[in-house]
Parts: C-alpha cells; sequence; structure tokens
C-alpha cells in the first residue's frame, strides 16, 4: 500500500525536476484519508457515514471549532492519536510531521460538508 501511495509522488518529483518533494502529494494524502480516516471522520470529513449515520471522529467542516485548533496542535495528535490509540489510532509510522501537516492544511482544514474529499468514494491515487 505504501508504494502505491508513493508512486504518484515519484511522478510528480520527476515532472518537476525531481526537486526535493514533500514525500506524499495533497493527492496521496487524499486518498490516505480515504483508507485511514473515513470510517470516523467521514467521507466529506463532516464525521458523517452514509444516510447520515454519526460516526466518532472530529467534524473537520465545523469551522468555529476548527478555529479553536493550531495546525501544530492537529498534527500532533494525527502522529500520536488519542487516548493510546484507543480512541483514535497513531499515525506517526505512516506520516511524517510535514506529511501529517500538509493533510491538516490542503485537506482536513479544505473539507466542506457534502463534498468528498476523494470523489467517487473510493480510494483513488
Ligand atoms: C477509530 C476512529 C478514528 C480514526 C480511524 C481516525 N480518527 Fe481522528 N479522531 C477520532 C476521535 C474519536 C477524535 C476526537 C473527537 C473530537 O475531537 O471531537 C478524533 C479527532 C481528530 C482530530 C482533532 C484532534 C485535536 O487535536 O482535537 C484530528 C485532526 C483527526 N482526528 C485526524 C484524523 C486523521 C487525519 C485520521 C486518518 C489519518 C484520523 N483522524 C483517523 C477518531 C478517529
Amino acid at each position: 500500500m505504501r508504494m502505491l501511495l508513493l508512486l504518484p509522488t515519484l511522478f510528480a518529483a520527476g515532472a518537476l525536476g525531481a526537486q526535493a518533494a514533500p514525500a506524499k502529494t495533497v493527492e496521496g494524502l487524499k486518498a490516505f484519508y480515504a483508507q485511514s480516516c473515513v470510517k470516523c471522520h467521514g467521507a466529506d470529513g463532516s464525521a458523517q457515514g452514509p444516510g447520515g449515520k454519526k460516526l466518532g471522529g472530529r467534524d473537520f467542516t465545523d469551522a468555529a471549532k476548527m478555529a479553536k485548533d493550531q495546525d501544530a496542535d492537529l498534527v500532533k495528535t494525527i502522529r500520536k492519536g488519542i487516548f493510546f490509540g484507543m480512541v483514535m489510532p497513531s499515525f506517526k509510522d505512516q506520516l511524517s510531521e510535514e506529511e501529517a501537516g500538509l493533510l491538516v492544511r490542503e485537506v482536513l482544514r479544505k473539507a466542506e460538508k457534502g463534498k468528498a474529499i476523494v470523489p467517487e468514494g473510493g480510494t483513488a491515487r
């Protein structure tokens, strides 16, 4: 799976003349979200599942709540998990600090209610 996520990055780096690109692209991070976060945070990030079912995770489309948190705190939680990984798993083995930062800025903070983070609900590449 890691290989799959890496492929678009290698491609992008090549296309840009192999500059030091972040290890994961925004597209790669969206696919990662679809695999690893959707079951608790929802396809659109609103913490709602199909049919409006309430899921356990944070609602990223709740602007007031999101405004209270610094990116650094969100990154920390993503990498550390919540309550020893029992409430939310730790993703520090899958996401570097830089990648988690990109995920917060470009994916979670841009989440819109009703708009799937990965269109077609699939694990897009
Ligand atoms: C097993 C369920 C579960 C999974 C999987 C999960 N989360 Fe969470 N997440 C939670 C819960 C529960 C909370 C706390 C709810 C709240 O803040 O209201 C939370 C909170 C968060 C927060 C807010 C943290 C803070 O500091 O307040 C962020 C950011 C977050 N999750 C990101 C992610 C990302 C990114 C993924 C996938 C890589 C992910 N989560 C996967 C359950 C999950």
